[in-house]
This record gives structure tokens, sequence and C-alpha cells, in this order.
């Protein structure tokens, strides 16, 4: 696991009603999930995981990664499957967004899918989901494949893919 990283506190948005603050990604422990769960359900209507699920995330530290800025304003949660990896799940508390902290944890879970010795990451995302696709693209994800219907009845999954030869510039981070 690389040291966590530290950043200065970011400035409040207009409109905000509580301040946007960012401290170093740690590992997440059971005592989060109920944390998480509230930005679970602050990140998706559909598709929203259980506490079960959560819970079984963090139950699995051998194959599963799940890490939280330290102010719980952000979570993100990989699988290790064999010689690659997934990303399960990038969310940011709604107030602190657009503030890097979406790109800090996707380095942060890159990182850790080397250390696994992953040189492939995976992950679905909906593709009307247009702010993750950049946020993933700019990191150097590259959509490989569509799922028609993956969310249900009309709703499209991109799958996308990273490889660590390409180790684009945005993944050769100095925070992680
Ligand atoms: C997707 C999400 C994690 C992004 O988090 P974030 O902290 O706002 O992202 P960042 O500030 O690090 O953004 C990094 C880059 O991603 C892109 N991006 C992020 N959100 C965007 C949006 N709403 N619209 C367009 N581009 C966006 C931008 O290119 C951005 O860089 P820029 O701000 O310099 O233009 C956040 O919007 C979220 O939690 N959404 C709900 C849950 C979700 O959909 N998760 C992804 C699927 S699992």
């Amino acid at each position: 696991m690389n040291q966590p990283e530290s950043l200065a506190p970011l400035p409040d948005q207009p409109g905000d009603d509580s301040p946007v603050t960012a401290g170093p990604i740690r590992v997440a422990t059971v005592a989060d999930l109920a944390d998480i769960m509230v930005l679970e359900r602050s990140g998706f209507d559909v598709g929203r995981w259980s506490d079960q699920a959560w819970a079984q995330e963090l139950a699995d530290p051998a194959h599963h990664h799940v890490a939280v800025v330290s102010d719980l304003s952000g979570v993100i949660a990989l699988q290790r499957v064999g010689e690659t990896a997934e990303l399960l799940r990038v969310v940011v508390r709604p107030q602190a967004r657009r503030h890097g902290l979406g790109r800090r944890l996707v380095r942060h879970g890159l990182a850790w899918a080397r250390t696994q010795g992953a040189s492939e990451v995976f992950l679905e995302v909906s593709e009307t989901n247009t702010g993750a696709l950049r946020l993933y693209q700019r990191a150097g994800f590259e959509p490989v494949a569509r799922r028609r219907d993956y969310y249900g009845p009309g709703q499209t999954a991109v799958v996308c893919r990273w490889a660590s030869a390409a180790d684009q510039a945005d993944t050769r981070s100095d925070d992680v």
C-alpha cells in the first residue's frame, strides 16, 4: 500500500451548505460502513449497493480494496480478479464534486491495482453518466465494449479498460 497523501483544504463552492475539505486517502474499515452508505445513497438512484454488499467489500481485503478520503467526502472500491482488477465504484459527496477528489481516488485505485500485479483494470459505467465517463477517460481508461440493457431496459453500460502499459500521464500521480 502506498503512503496516504495529503492535500490542503479546498475552497468552498458557492451554495454549498458544508465546507469542502479533503484529507488523505486511507483504507476503509467496517467502522466506515455507515458513512459509506451515506455516500452510496448520494451517488446512485438505481443500482445502489446495500449495506451487505459494502460490508462484503470491506470484509475481504485479500481481493477487495475500499479506500476513503479521510473526511469521508469520497470512496472507491476495486476488486482483484486474477491478473486484472475491476473498478467497482467511485463516489464523491455532492458538495465536494469538481474539486479533483474523484480523480485522486481513481489514481489511488489504479496504484493499488498495480501493487496487486494487475496489468489491466476494467469498469462498467452508464453511457449517460458523462461526468464519470470523462473522469475515467482522463485517467486513461478507454471504451472497449457496450452492454445493452445492462442497468435495465434501454440502459446501456460502457465497458472501459485501463492498461498499465499505457500508464498515461494522468495516472503517474504524485498523490498516490
Ligand atoms: C463521477 C464522480 C465520482 C466525479 O467525482 P469528482 O470529484 O467530481 O471528479 P473530479 O473533480 O476529480 O473530476 C475530474 C475530471 O472528471 C471530469 N468530470 C467529473 N465530473 C464531471 C461532470 N459532472 N461533467 C463533466 N466532466 C466531469 C472532468 O474532466 C474533471 O476534470 P475538470 O474538473 O478539470 O474538468 C462524481 O460525480 C460522483 O460521485 N458521481 C456519482 C457517482 C457516480 O456516478 N460514480 C461513477 C460511476 S461508479
